[in-house]
Order: structure tokens, then sequence, then C-alpha cells
């Protein structure tokens, strides 16, 4: 089943504030390179057949880059997004006038929630994050708006700050996550509503190897997330390595960068 995805060329990607564990003004960040390896993730999605849309990049917007923090669509209806932090405030409104324009119905949300970035959509229920971005109480928000059923999971590691990098649906029904991440009563959640999940270890999560994207069959995946990728080959998954090191300065990888669009169904 194609895809149809969201992403915003890095034209003016910098590292230039730390708002995570992975940021280092100081060490800076090189926007040719960025946009390279995201022209590479954007042509592997087009490779398997995904469709992608591209929204305009805003100057002063570094991070605007990651998608994935935008908006959640579910069902056609669009949850906009409400950052934690000042420096990516313009993004919400951004993202959600794309959707507006083009006729889908949005929901401003009253409460901070950083898209899909701490949501994630299987085929009956929604994963959320919070702990340290996404307020709980969007999480029923979002429910309500959405018509779904919304699982709150509670993230504990800082580096692992939204639920899209400690965790990454394999299909709509099955995920593969990095345990420590969760609070302990979040992993048992986890193990009891996915006792056959793909479980990660402290060196894939450390390259950001569960900021992945699956479309049920095939993987994007950080390159150096070496020993998931084999456990999802012997899965029979296919693997799609790609890099984006550069990206991966200010926090993010293939996942954050996009945005699924999910039609009505
Ligand atoms: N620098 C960005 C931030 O800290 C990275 C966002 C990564 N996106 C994601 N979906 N995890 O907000």
């Amino acid at each position: 089943m194609p895809k149809h995805f969201l992403m915003c060329r890095p034209d003016y990607f910098t590292v230039e504030y730390a708002i995570n564990p992975w940021m280092h003004p100081e060490a800076g960040a090189d926007r040719d390179v960025a946009v390279r390896q995201w022209e590479g993730l954007k042509a592997a999605y087009e490779e398997l057949g995904h469709r992608v849309d591209l929204i305009d990049p805003i100057d002063g917007l570094p991070d605007m880059v990651f998608a994935a923090n935008g908006a959640l669509v579910v069902g056609g209806r669009v949850y906009g997004a409400r950052f934690a932090f000042p420096q990516r405030g313009p993004e919400g409104p951004a993202y959600l006038r794309w959707f507006a324009e083009r006729g889908y119905p949005v929901l401003e949300p009253a409460h901070v929630n950083e898209g899909e970035g701490d949501f994630l959509t299987l085929d009956e229920v929604v994963l959320a994050g919070t702990g340290f971005r996404t307020d709980v109480v969007a999480h029923k928000e979002a429910q309500e708006f959405l018509g779904r059923p919304v699982v709150s999971l509670t993230l504990v590691d800082p580096r692992f700050y939204h639920l899209d990098t400690a965790l990454f649906p394999l299909d709509g029904r099955n995920v593969a996550y990095y345990p420590q991440a969760f609070s302990p009563g979040s992993q048992e959640v986890l193990r009891r509503m996915f006792p056959d999940a793909v479980l990660a270890g402290a060196e894939d999560a450390e390259v950001l190897g569960l900021n992945a994207v699956s479309d049920g069959r095939n993987v994007v995946i950080n390159a150096e997330a070496s020993t998931l990728q084999l456990e999802l080959k012997r899965r029979g998954y296919e693997v799609i390595p790609v890099d984006l090191s550069e990206l991966r300065k200010a926090g993010g990888g293939p996942k954050c960068c996009t945005l699924e669009i999910r039609g009505e169904n």
C-alpha cells in the first residue's frame, strides 16, 4: 500500500539552540550535507512508490525539516501541533495552514503536543508519548477529535524525548521499541499490547534506529542501526538503510523528517 508523506527540505537547517541532548550549537551542522541526506530519504520513499508532498521551509525555523512534529493526520482529520519550546512555536500554524489550504478539516490544539513525534498510529489505536514534550492532556484532546483510542506511554530518558525516537510501528498491529526509554508501567503496557514486538538494544537506540518508517514490508532506517536491521531482516522485512547523520545532530532521523497523511477510512 503506497503511503502519502509530507516533508520539508532542510534549506534553513542549523543547530543554533539546544532543546534536546543531541543538539550542540557550538559544533554546528553542515546544511548542504543535511540537504543531500534528506534528498536521499525522499528518493528512497519515491522508489518504494510512496507519494511525497512538500511544505515550503521558513527561514529562521531550522527544525522545520522535522515534519513529523507538524501535525497528526488520521482519517483525513488534522490535529495541529503546539510546540513545547518557543523556538519551534511558529511551525505549528505553518503546518496547519498547509492542510487548511488544501481543504482538510483541522483542529488548532489547546494543549502542547508535537504531532507525530509523540503520536504513532496503528490500526486500532494511537500510541501517545508524554514526559518531555507532549502534555498528557493533549492525548485526550486528540482522542476526542480523532475518535480513536489513544494509549498514553511515559518516556523517561531525555535522549528519547519523543515517542518516535523510541518506538516505531512495523505495521498496523505490531511495533519495534527500546524498552528502557519507557517508565516501568509503560513497559508493562507495551509488553501486554505487543507480545511479539521487536525489542531493540541501547546501541541501536543510540543511533536513533527506532526513528524508522515501515510500510508493513519495507523499513527505512538509519544505516548505523545494524543489529536492529538484522533482526528486521530475520522477521522478513526489506531493510532500506539511509544516512541521516547530519540531521541526527539536531536529534532527528528518518521518521522525524516524515509526516504521514492518512486519508479517510
Ligand atoms: N531538534 C528537534 C527538536 O528537538 C528535533 C525533532 C525531531 N523530531 C522527532 N519527530 N523526533 O524538537
